[in-house]
């Protein structure tokens, strides 16, 4: 028995390990490597209809940081670890047309994988509805199992578009009503971590149909300055604009807006992002009530794999196993929400004195 399967969203997936959109999923070639190296399913870059262009510089960088007088920095120095990434990358810059045959083959070559399409169109007109509806059509038409709605890119500078839109509960339904009526696939529903009202956002999207949020997108975040050079880590022509930060350093803020999620909505999926670099982060997620992970910058970082994490897909496997067999679990089901019942209102924590917040909860 594979005691990695899962079931999520209606979808059967070998292993819960999934590449996030972005670099790591983002050509034929890439995702084919992916699934040669095990991971359980792929979200595409991210597909639209307006055509992009990237800036004319890095799209990402690695941020590194050391124990000796530590600092966040990409620049390359000896005993460092990695801290984040950062990027102002665009959604993929190859059309649609070109997409559909790739997505074909890839399905045709490993069938029992799950290609979810991350999609992206605009809002406020019909024309933009029909655009969500044309992508969802061709891409379920080539046989992709899923649908992931990009309503969390940080770098938009439409209005309508990305993180633009995330908290707008009005938005949320006219997409998915749009995107409902076009197809029968489960719908994710990608959100930005960065807005006050995220729990609704969600809300919003479950009942509006959502089979799960994916949560969550990179942070808002601008680069660091040399206070030496005066330059932007990453800058074209001394400028620089916001973009999202990934990586180690958002884990704890990503388990916190999943947990938000999780509590408020507890019967319904959530697929974990963020910061995922092995199996205990993943088993965070999972605790939280996650059932399916996605990972995208430890994927990128890891050398000589061609930026799909070859090796590390197997040790997530490996080690969750291992895990798994030392506390006698024979599915991941057994400790999904572990910890969620345990993430409590301040007031509901025990004082020093023995009182709970000076006896106002047993006043109640
Ligand atoms: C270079 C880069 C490009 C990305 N492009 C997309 C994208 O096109 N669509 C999307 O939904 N998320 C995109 N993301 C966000 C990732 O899918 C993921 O949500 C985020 O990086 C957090 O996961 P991590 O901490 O494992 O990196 C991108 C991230 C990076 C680093």
């Amino acid at each position: 028995m594979n005691r990695l399967a899962t079931t999520f969203t209606g979808l059967e997936f070998e292993n819960p390990f999934v590449l996030a959109s972005a670099p790591p999923t983002e050509s034929k070639r890439k995702i084919l490597k992916a699934f040669e190296a095990g991971w359980g399913g792929v979200v595409t870059k991210t597909i639209g209809l307006h055509p992009v262009e990237n800036v004319a510089g890095p799209k990402t960088i690695f941020q590194r940081t050391s124990e000796e007088k530590p600092y966040v920095s990409r620049n390359k120095r000896p005993d460092t670890v990695s801290h984040s990434s950062w990027n102002w990358e665009l959604i993929s810059d190859q059309p649609l047309e070109l997409w559909l045959p790739d997505l074909e083959d890839i399905k045709t070559t490993y069938p029992t994988r799950r290609v979810i399409a991350s999609i992206m169109a605009g809002a406020g007109n019909d024309e933009e509805m029909e655009n969500w509806k044309k992508l969802a059509r061709a891409v379920v038409g080539v046989g992709c199992d899923a649908i992931e709605l990009n309503m969390s890119c940080p770098h938009m500078d439409r209005k309508d578009m990305g993180a633009n839109i995330a908290n707008d509960e009005t938005i949320i339904r006219e997409i998915m009503a749009a995107v409902k009526v076009a197809v029968d696939v489960p719908i994710w529903v990608k959100l930005t971590p960065a807005t006050s009202t995220l729990v609704d956002a969600a809300g919003a999207a479950y009942e509006a149909g959502a089979a799960s949020i994916s949560l969550c997108n990179t942070f808002p975040s601008l680069p660091l300055m040399d206070p030496e050079t005066l330059k932007f880590e990453v800058e074209v022509d001394g400028l620089v604009t916001s973009g999202g930060l990934g990586g180690l350093a958002i884990l704890h803020q990503a388990l916190q807006r999943v947990c938000d999620i999780s509590q408020a909505y507890p019967d319904q999926a959530i697929s974990g992002i963020g910061g995922i670099r092995g199996w205990r982060e993943a088993f965070n997620f999972i605790a939280m009530g996650a059932g399916n992970l996605q990972v995208c910058t430890a994927a990128m970082e890891e050398k000589g794999s061609g930026g799909v994490g070859v090796k590390l897909i197997q040790e997530l496997k490996d080690d969750m196993l291992d895990y798994m067999d030392r506390k006698g679990y024979a599915s991941l089901e057994e400790f999904r929400a572990c910890a969620r019942h345990r993430i409590v209102q301040h007031a509901q924590v025990r004082r020093k004195s023995g009182s709970y917040n000076g006896g106002y909860l047993a006043a109640e």
